[in-house]
């Protein structure tokens, strides 16, 4: 082990270096390094600051998220107010908020800066001594929520800053969710059956009022600083402009789309850029905010109520259209889910035609009391699948028709409502909203659990994609997942197909095997059981270690694992009953796909080789649970100090234990550093 003096150099080496790549990453998006190097490098620091914790401190990047659950949340009172914004929703309005600004300041000569209005929410960063100290939400302008430790799981917002940078200042910024972030969220909680999120600013905000900061950190969280809210014991420049580039000098990551705008036709300009681009933004954004730049000129105009007059929103026209719901008609998803869809009149909304759109459910469709021969309103949002907003009652004749989901796939022949791929029996399971296809080789499902399979986040066999899976499932060449890995045999098949040549058969069947060594958790998403995301995939490959324990596990066994409750347990329970499961599971097992996972050794794991001795009370654990968590990761419990004891744990009034381990001069850590070793090495 290295002498105190050497770690605490090497540990602020590792520190510096650290956090020069997480800037190069996360604020300028040009990694020097592999991810590779760059975890060589977090590992290092953690080992370094676990055999050391005196030399562990808040702003170290290993400290992104240490931090307990709360309670609730703190208030934190805004030493100045967060206004929000007026809107301009016509170039006429705009033109109307200069004329009045130009006249109170008696001339026109001042500029402009040009910003996105980021869907999100605003925040105010409190930085003390070089150190990033509070995070708070908007509230009602004046206080607002201590949001801090979630704020400091967005790894582009800096811990630390420059030693030259003012010693206390504010900055507010907008923290949002990339899109898609955002679209993966919610694929992950339509397979959890957990209610969406309307919308990334929603699901934003409901990520950073979480309470517990490891939900917070899974969640791809990003900001952009528009402001300095203010700033002590330092100089800071006159206009808006410089002070943004400034910003960026301290290491915030400021939008790259700002642009300093000469007058009002150039603020005008690049509003109608983005009224044509912003669907290629990775961010929702509904409009510009227009600041002037002259800090002394903003000072000059003041606020009105709420709102500066120095700045105004310029709001983008929504991608909304108005046209007729000819029809409703279902879709049958891979769980087997029957989906109901808009058939719409063709309508042009924002230059696209759309003929289709979205409706959640039929309890969705009731509580927008949208019905069939409806004028509704649909409305399109960045890249996504447009939706139905809702009903134009104002235009109803009284001939529109509700829609029944069991009246509309009612067989009249086999008199019961019936799956309109394969005709089989439908079923609500209790509690749920969804009507299932009760056949699990009803074709619909079959095919898109092919592709499920083989996408991305799952087995991420290239190649077979959507079309192909619909493709090599029509022509008979797979009937389900194992087939895939017989594929190999049908070589001649496969080359006959359209834009199938050597080449790009031989790629295929290259990444098919390639996918045989596919870590547990993904051949356990990629099985496509119902409410199993990758989430929860991985954490049920970490207690498994292998699908053949997963497919005999209990329910109870299944409900003693952290987060897992009844409807996931009892899913997994009626997957691996099927018949047909086991068998694909027996075909993937012959063609050698990987389906266990040597558990790690306990010499392997992080705490291996220390043994902690426990003595006196603890305020944020019972000492059985702080145990617990101590052998999980590989330490072992000592119960009185000796010389082979690594630590002594000290709550408040400890027995004679601390005596005798500062006589052994055995090392001590509180509470505090107990937790942030075991989250650290969690
Ligand atoms: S400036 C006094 N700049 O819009 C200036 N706000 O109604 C107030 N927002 O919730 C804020 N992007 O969080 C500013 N580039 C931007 C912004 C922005 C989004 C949000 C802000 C606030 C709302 C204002």
């Amino acid at each position: 082990m290295a002498s105190p003096e050497e770690a605490q150099k090497k540990i602020a080496e590792l520190k510096a270096q650290i956090n020069h790549h997480n800037y190069r990453y996360y604020v300028l998006d040009s990694p020097e390094i592999s991810d590779a190097e760059y975890d060589v490098l977090l590992r290092e620091l953690k080992q370094l600051e676990a055999q050391h914790p005196q030399f562990l401190t808040a702003d170290s990047p290993t400290q992104r998220v240490g931090a307990e659950p709360l309670e609730a949340f703190g208030v934190v009172e805004h030493p100045t107010p967060l206004l929000s914004l007026g809107n301009a929703f016509s170039g006429d309005e705009l033109s109307a908020w200069h004329t009045r600004i130009s006249r109170l300041l008696g001339h026109a000569s001042f500029d402009f800066v040009g910003e996105h209005k980021i869907d999100g929410l605003a925040v105010a960063l409190t930085y003390v001594n070089g150190r990033f100290a509070t995070g708070a939400t908007r509230g009602d302008g004046f206080r607002g929520e201590d949001i801090t430790q979630n704020l400091r799981t967005i790894r582009s917002l800096p811990l630390a800053v420059p030693q030259d940078a003012p010693p206390r200042f504010e900055v507010r910024g907008e923290v949002y969710l990339p899109l898609a972030g955002f679209h993966k969220l919610n694929r992950e909680r339509e397979e959890a059956g957990l209610p969406l999120f309307a919308n990334p600013r929603n699901a934003a905000a409901g990520s950073v009022r979480q309470l517990d900061p490891r939900i917070t950190t899974r969640r791809p969280l990003d900001i952009y600083i528009y402001m300095l809210g203010s700033a002590e014991g330092k100089a800071t420049p006159s206009t808006h402009w410089e002070t943004l580039e400034y910003l960026k000098s301290l290491g915030f990551k400021v939008n790259p789309n700002n642009r300093r705008l000469d007058d009002i036709k150039q603020v005008e300009d690049y509003y109608q850029t983005w009224v044509e681009k912003r669907e290629k933004l990775h961010y929702e954004a509904d409009g510009i905010v227009v600041k002037v730049n002259q800090l002394e000129l903003q000072q000059r105009l003041g606020d009105v109520g709420r709102e500066p007059r120095w700045a105004i929103a310029y709001k983008f026209p929504a991608v909304q259209g108005t046209t007729r719901l000819i029809d409703i008609g279902i879709s049958v998803g891979r769980t087997g889910t029957l989906n109901p869809y808009a058939i719409l009149e063709p309508v042009s909304v924002g230059g696209v035609t759309i003929r289709q759109a979205a409706l959640h459910n039929e309890d969705d469709i009731r509580r927008k009391d949208i019905r069939i021969g409806d004028t509704v309103i649909i409305q399109r949002a960045g890249e996504v699948i447009p939706a139905v907003v809702g009903p134009v009652t104002s235009q109803r004749t009284g001939k529109e028709k509700e829609f029944k989901l069991l009246e509309k796939v009612f067989d009249k022949e086999k008199g019961h409502p019936a799956c309109p791929v394969c005709g089989s029996e439908v079923f609500q399971p209790e509690g749920e909203v969804m009507y299932y296809c009760s056949n699990a080789a009803c074709p619909a499902q079959a095919q898109q659990r092919i592709e499920h399979f083989a996408s991305r986040g799952a087995m991420d066999i290239r190649g077979i994609g959507e079309n192909l899976s619909a493709t090599l499932y029509e022509k008979g060449l797979i009937k389900d997942i194992a087939d895939i890995y017989y594929l190999k045999d049908r070589k001649e098949q496969l080359l006959e197909l359209e834009k199938m040549g050597e080449k790009s058969v031989s790629n295929m069947l290259d990444a098919i095997e390639k996918s045989k060594n596919r870590p547990l958790a993904r051949v356990i998403f990629a099985l496509g059981v119902r409410h199993i995301g990758e989430e929860t995939a991985e954490l049920l490959a970490r207690e498994s270690h292998s699908l053949d324990a997963l497919a005999e596990a209990s329910r109870e066994e299944l409900m003693s694992i952290e987060t897992i409750g009844p409807k996931i347990a009892d899913s997994i329970i009626a997957f691996f009953r099927q018949e047909t499961n086991r068998d694909i599971i027996k075909r993937l097992r012959e063609s050698r796909v990987k389906l266990e996972e040597k558990p790690v050794k306990a010499e392997a794991l992080p705490l291996a080789g220390m043994e902690f001795v426990l003595t006196g009370t603890f305020k944020t654990f019972s000492r059985k649970e702080a145990e617990e968590r101590i052998k999980t990761l590989g330490g072992t419990i000592g119960s009185s100090v000796t010389r082979k004891t690594t630590y002594l744990v000290v709550g408040t009034d400890p027995g004679s234990k601390l005596d005798k381990a500062r006589s052994l001069g055995t090392k001590i850590m509180n509470e505090t550093e107990l937790q942030n070793l075991l989250n650290q090495k969690a």
